[in-house]
């Protein structure tokens, strides 16, 4: 199965701009599907859940394919999805709800790799509770995050091992199931940031050994939800802070306020349209998600190299990262310029990056770069093609001479 480049384009309406997109690492384009089905809920008519007439019971059966849906992209239960508005909304509640169980003497484990949405929720919680914090540190020099140290880290006292499935900046991907296995034996919990890794691979919740994994619909081509996917038995456990009236199941016990009915609909299209990017298949539709996810982790590695080895070949460029196993996205400096100064030329080029420490908050410290702009990240996206490339690189030339 291959990703038809050209076909993938055509379906993203905001691409025929012209720009290079290559921000997706901060943000996806949405396809017409996507588009199309948020504007279908609202012209079917939608109500609040739980009433007696049919656009609420459409407001339900929306809220149901949606956490089927995530369910099939990630390999969890649909009981066990639970929508809000993003990731750190989510994890500083989920956060909220597991630290009411900590105490002095209790241990939580962080990682140097993670986006701040996994770390401060937890350091901030733990400090609450009176429990303490220990660091997986990073090997600064290849970006890798040693699964090995966490045997050093962990003890019969750990509560909880947040760590990330991809670097938001470096692409790394550390071994998550060797560093949960290790969690799991010690007694602790597990908390995966699936935000960045779950657009470019397939994704399998147990065989992450994820007890919790977060992610965010608007990074892989959905509108602005997040999700995260949890045993049901798990938060069956866990009591958050309520409404008396709300409701007490699981997993809506977890879900503050009125969902977003109309944006759920297209997290269920964009996960339709992502099973769908291998072109037609058999099977279950997490079967088909299984095979077009293979295929965008092959299409956009390969992209990836082009532009992991034309920045490489650039004398002023300094990439950061280069770990064995990596998400699509590119992490540079170009002598002589300010990383905002480099993303403001770009984007005279048509060219869409961010630069900065994009929330890798710990890491860019320990890289040494986050007092001094962070650096240039340009990430990947099943639909961007060589041409972006070809015309980032052009670009940083023009820079890097
Ligand atoms: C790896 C990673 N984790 C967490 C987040 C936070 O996600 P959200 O914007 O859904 O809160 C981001 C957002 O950029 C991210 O890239």
């Amino acid at each position: 199965m291959a990703l038809d480049a050209a076909a993938v384009r055509a379906a993203y309406p905001a691409l025929a701009d012209g720009y290079a997109y290559l921000d997706g690492a901060a943000g996806t384009q949405v396809p017409e599907a996507v588009i199309d089905a948020i504007s279908a809920a609202y012209r079917a008519g939608i109500g609040n859940a739980g009433g007696a007439f049919p656009a609420s019971e459409r407001s339900a059966a929306l809220t149901a394919e949606c956490r089927q849906a995530v369910a099939d992209l990630t390999g969890g239960a649909p009981e066990g999805v639970i929508l809000g508005p993003n990731m750190t909304t989510l994890t500083y509640r989920l956060a909220a709800a597991l630290a009411a169980g900590w105490g002095p003497g209790d241990e939580v484990v962080v990682s140097q790799l993670d986006h701040d949405a996994n770390v401060r929720p937890w350091v901030q919680a733990a400090r609450r509770a009176g429990a303490a914090v220990r660091w997986a540190e990073v090997d600064a020099a290849t970006g890798e995050l040693p699964a090995g140290q966490y045997a050093g880290l962990l003890s019969e006292r750990t509560r909880l091992v947040a760590v990330t499935a991809a670097s938001n900046v470096l692409g790394t991907r550390p071994d998550v199931a060797a560093i949960t296995a290790q969690a799991r034996a010690a007694g602790a919990l597990s908390y995966v940031d699936g935000v960045h890794a779950t657009p470019h691979f397939p994704v399998d919740v147990t065989a992450l050994g994820a007890d919790f994994y977060a992610t965010s619909a608007y990074k892989w081509s959905g509108p602005h939800v997040g999700a995260v996917i949890a045993d049901p038995a798990l938060l069956e456990r866990l009591h958050p802070d309520k409404l008396i009236p709300a409701p007490d199941t699981v997993p809506e016990r977890f879900e503050q306020g009125t969902p977003p009915f109309a944006d759920l609909a297209g997290v269920s299209a964009a996960v339709e349209h992502l099973a769908q990017l291998g072109g037609p298949a058999p099977g279950s539709r997490r079967e088909r998600l299984l095979a077009s996810m293979t295929a965008v982790a092959e299409y956009e590695g390969q992209l990836f190299g082009v532009l992991a080895g034309g920045l490489a070949g650039m004398s002023g460029v300094t990439s950061y990262g280069k770990a064995a196993r990596r998400a699509p996205t590119a992490y540079f400096t170009v002598a002589g310029h300010a990383p905002a100064a480099v993303a403001r030329h770009l984007a005279s080029r048509e060219i869409n990056v961010w630069s900065g420490h994009n929330y890798a908050w710990e890491l860019t410290g320990v890289l040494g770069i986050r007092d001094s702009g962070g650096a240039v990240r340009a990430g990947l996206a099943h639909y961007n093609d060589r041409s972006d490339v070809e015309r980032l690189l052009a670009a940083v030339a023009e820079l890097a001479g």
